[in-house]
């Protein structure tokens, strides 16, 4: 098996890239330049680096980067600075997952399991979830003002109603985590199909270690696999 991790330098991306190695399992990763790594990440043998800007990547280049890759797993995110939030690329995630799926497309025989870090702040409406007024205005004005909502909301959209259920290359999973916090250690963690608290003013939090945890897990166990695919879980800390 072989993994591709995108946004692995990210806060959560190199805790996914951990349990990977952790498990013996051959990853690649895309990182920018800039990026910085533990130096036993980047040396690591199960670890295999390409170098470059997911959003500058030409079409060729994103067939070799998916090469032999079973798996692929975004945890791109925008940098939380002005020109991250607010400059360009206004799509990031959203061109990646699109660009990855209609590259995957042009090759009949290739098939993928493409898994998804979103937000709880993204609502599944055509599984039937709703919000209430209070959120749904405060959600508007999100998406309003925050490109980055914006964008992960257009990139699950896309997977939901252009990829769907019945894609024979394409199969994903959309996590969504509450808020985002840093714990060294696993704990214990519910995954469900939907939010049992409001994602606006009670949202729960969720470790980036457990994130990490269940990616993989979902990457490993095809019966946790088959159980969540095309759908949307979130994740929330015990
Ligand atoms: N904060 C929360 O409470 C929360 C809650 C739920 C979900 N989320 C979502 O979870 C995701 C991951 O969160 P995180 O905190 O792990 O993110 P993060 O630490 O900010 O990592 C983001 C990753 O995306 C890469 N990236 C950013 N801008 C890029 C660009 N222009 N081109 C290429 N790569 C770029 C970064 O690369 P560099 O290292 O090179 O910058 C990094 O690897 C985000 O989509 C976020 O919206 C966040």
């Amino acid at each position: 098996m072989r993994v591709l991790v995108l946004g692995a330098s990210g806060a959560t991306g190199q805790q996914v890239v951990r349990q990977f190695i952790n498990r013996h399992i051959h990853t690649r990763i895309l990182i920018r330049k800039s990026a910085v790594l533990p130096k036993d990440v980047l040396e690591n043998p199960w670890i295999e680096i390409v170098q470059g800007n997911i959003n500058e990547i030409k079409d060729g280049e994103m067939n070799h980067l998916l090469r032999d890759c079973d798996v692929i797993i975004s945890c791109l995110g925008h940098n939380m600075t002005v020109k991250g939030i607010f400059g360009k690329p206004r799509y990031l995630v959203f061109d990646a997952i699109t660009s990855i799926c209609e590259t995957v497309r042009q090759r009949a025989d290739r098939r993928v399991r493409l898994i998804l870090m979103s937000t709880i702040g993204y609502t599944n409406t055509l599984s039937g979830e709703r919000n209430s007024i209070g959120e749904k205005i405060i959600m508007s004005i999100v998406k309003l003002l925050l490109p980055p909502h914006r964008d992960n909301v257009k990139a699950a959209n896309y997977l939901i109603a252009e990829i769907g259920r019945k894609d024979d290359q394409i199969k994903w999973v959309i996590v969504r985590p509450g808020t985002l916090v840093n714990h060294d250690e696993a704990s214990p963690y519910e995954v469900c199909e939907s939010p049992v608290r409001s994602p606006i003013f009670n949202a729960g939090t969720t470790s980036r270690t457990n994130v990490s945890h269940f990616m993989a897990e979902l990457t490993v166990e095809d019966s946790l696999w088959k159980k969540w695919e095309s759908k949307t879980p979130v994740i929330y800390n015990k």
